[in-house]
């Protein structure tokens, strides 16, 4: 018999992700770090499905940080292709299911054939409005945010945009996360407690669950155990509960 679904008792529309610990996994299996990053591209379809799937209606995915370079140069080599390859082979689906990818970070300094498979997968799904998959490749928060700071001040500049209108609903329009609702929750996995430089911003109010397990175990046992959590928190925003 087919076990029931868990269904959601709070509403979760915006889940993002460190997915962590790909190359501890593969060390552990005594295998290249770059094992675990091959891995952690068949996690990252799964777990997109399954936010499908949950009705959750954005999943953002920090994949390659602006710290990610000091890393050998095989091992973002073979990074970039794994994620080449997970949008090649998911974009028709992506165009089936209505899913719209969106970018955040800088792709100027991207592979030239991650840029290309990128874009396209931007451009094609451009108006697809059921699901956003959000990747943040060479994504580094305080860049972000000081992109928007500078944009926003040269509108001020242009007269575009008067200083007494900024506040924080303009200001996100400035944010590579541009009209994304607000992030509900916040995993990382791999047991590390920090956000190294992450949706600094957008993390205001999202709670946060930080699991040990490594990205390339994190499966639908796992992924169901957080929205379990999730659920049973108490979101606040700074009120009182009666
Ligand atoms: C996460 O796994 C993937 C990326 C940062 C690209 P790691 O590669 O950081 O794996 P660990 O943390 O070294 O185990
Ligand atoms: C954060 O993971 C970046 C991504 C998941 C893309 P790292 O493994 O690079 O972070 P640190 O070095 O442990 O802080
Ligand atoms: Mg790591």
């Amino acid at each position: 018999m087919k076990k029931e679904q868990f269904v959601l008792t709070k509403p979760l529309n915006h889940l993002a992700v460190i997915m962590d610990g790909n190359g501890r996994w593969a060390k552990k299996r005594l295998m290249p770090r770059t094992f675990g990053h091959k891995e952690g591209c068949k996690r990252v379809e799964e777990i997109f499905n399954l936010c499908m799937r949950y009705g959750i209606k954005v999943f953002t995915l920090y994949a390659f940080s602006t710290e990610n370079w000091n890393r050998p140069e095989d091992e973002i080599k073979l990074l970039f292709e794994y994620l080449e390859e997970f949008f090649n082979s998911n974009i028709d689906k992506f165009m089936e299911k209505g899913v719209k990818v969106n970018h955040m970070g800088d792709a100027s300094r991207l592979p030239e054939k991650t840029r290309r498979v990128l874009n396209e997968a931007i451009n094609r799904t451009f108006n697809n409005d059921k699901f956003v998959f959000n990747i943040c490749l060479n994504y580094g928060s305080r860049q972000e945010i000081l992109k928007a700071v500078k944009n926003i001040a040269k509108d001020v500049e242009n007269k575009k945009v008067d200083i007494d209108n900024i506040d924080d609903k303009l200001f996100q329009t400035y944010l590579d996360s541009a009209y994304l609702p607000e992030v509900d929750l916040m995993i990382r996995t791999s047991g590390e407690n920090r956000l190294s430089n992450f949706l600094l911003y957008q993390l205001a109010y999202a709670e946060f669950i930080f699991t040990p397990t490594y990205w390339p175990d994190f499966k639908e046992k796992e992924f169901v155990e957080c929205l379990k959590e999730y659920c049973s928190r108490d979101r606040r925003y700074g009120a009182i509960k009666e």
